[in-house]
């Protein structure tokens, strides 16, 4: 509000060519009107020089005196510069050639325009799924990503999860249970069988995937968040393709960050401080029944 003020043009720019060319035609017939007043002036000094002083006075081409020849010539040239400045600076000159050119292309953009329409008449474009994916799709549920990731955002080779945390799948269960999950093709094929009392959504771009009876198959990701909307709590389970696609329109990451880096194919992208805010972080040291340390950090959209 306080910030420095922008120095701004007292004259645009169309009105600063205008005044260019003013000053310009100004010039030409000052020059026109000077060179005039030296031909008045020189015609009469030669009248003068040949009559009255005698300069070439036997200089008389087929009898006519030479400063007639004189003052004919330098006629001519005066009315050539005043063609010049009349003429061909005014109808000619750059402004003019501009304003031709302007004129040929808004021609030739109103003969596109003409074109385009006919060719939209003729061939309009599919108008289904123009809309881009928004947040608001179905912005009364709170979208959620559920993640266990290694310190290097590890979170899985050759489609299986690289750990064995129970407490990590007791949370899983207990977050996930009774609610839809959203989950990739290759994340869907890697259960034995799909979770009990969760709604599986799987999002595969094969029209003809099968899957079993109670399990939703959508196209891509919108569809999937759509079939989702009935549920306050949706949550994107991955995998890393689908986390990817999911992080911009989530409200809330459920984070097991296992405490170790991992050789994996697939990871779970960046947190960003900067969007996420971290509300709470719960640490489980290792034990006998857990081969690494974790955190259970859950983060919210700022
Ligand atoms: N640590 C964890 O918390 C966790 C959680 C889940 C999974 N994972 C791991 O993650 C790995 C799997 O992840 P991933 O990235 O390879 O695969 P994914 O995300 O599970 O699935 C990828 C597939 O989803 C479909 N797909 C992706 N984007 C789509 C779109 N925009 N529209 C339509 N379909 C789309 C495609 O299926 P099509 O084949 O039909 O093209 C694609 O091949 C596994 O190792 C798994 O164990 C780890």
């Amino acid at each position: 509000m306080f910030g420095k003020k922008k120095d701004r043009p007292l004259i645009d720019k169309e009105q600063l060519e205008l005044i260019k060319t003013a000053q310009k035609r100004i010039k030409q017939k000052k020059s026109l009107y000077i060179h005039f007043v030296l031909f008045l002036i020189g015609s009469v000094a030669m009248i003068v020089a040949s009559l009255v002083i005698g300069v070439g006075e036997t200089l008389k081409p087929f009898g006519i005196d030479w400063f007639v020849y004189a003052i004919i010539a330098w006629l001519l040239i005066f009315l050539y510069h005043a063609f010049n400045v009349y003429f061909t600076h005014k109808f000619l000159g750059d402004t003019w050639e501009q304003e031709q050119l302007n004129k040929l292309v808004e021609k030739q953009k109103t003969r596109i325009a003409k074109l385009q329409q006919q060719v939209d008449k003729e061939h309009p474009l599919p108008t289904e799924k123009k809309t881009p994916i928004t947040k608001t799709t179905s912005k009364k549920s709170e979208i959620t990503l559920i993640v266990a990731a290694g310190e290097n955002d590890a979170i899985g080779k050759n489609n299986q999860l690289i750990w064995h945390l129970s407490d990590d799948l007791k949370r899983f269960k207990k977050l996930t249970n009774g609610h839809h999950i959203i989950m990739g093709r290759k994340t869907f094929e890697s259960f034995p069988k799909p979770l009990p009392n969760r709604i599986h959504i799987v999002i595969s771009r094969q029209e003809n995937y099968q899957v079993p009876s109670g399990v939703i198959l959508v196209n891509n990701l919108e569809d999937a968040f759509d079939a989702a909307k009935s549920d306050k709590q949706p949550f994107v389970i991955g995998g890393g393709e689908i986390y990817k696609q999911a992080m911009p329109f989530a409200d809330k990451i459920e984070l097991t960050r296992v405490h170790e880096n991992f050789e994996a194919d697939t990871s779970f992208p960046k947190i960003d401080s900067n969007i996420w805010k971290e509300t709470s972080n719960t640490y489980h040291a290792k034990d006998k029944n857990h081969q690494y340390d974790f955190s259970f950090i859950t983060y919210l959209r700022k």
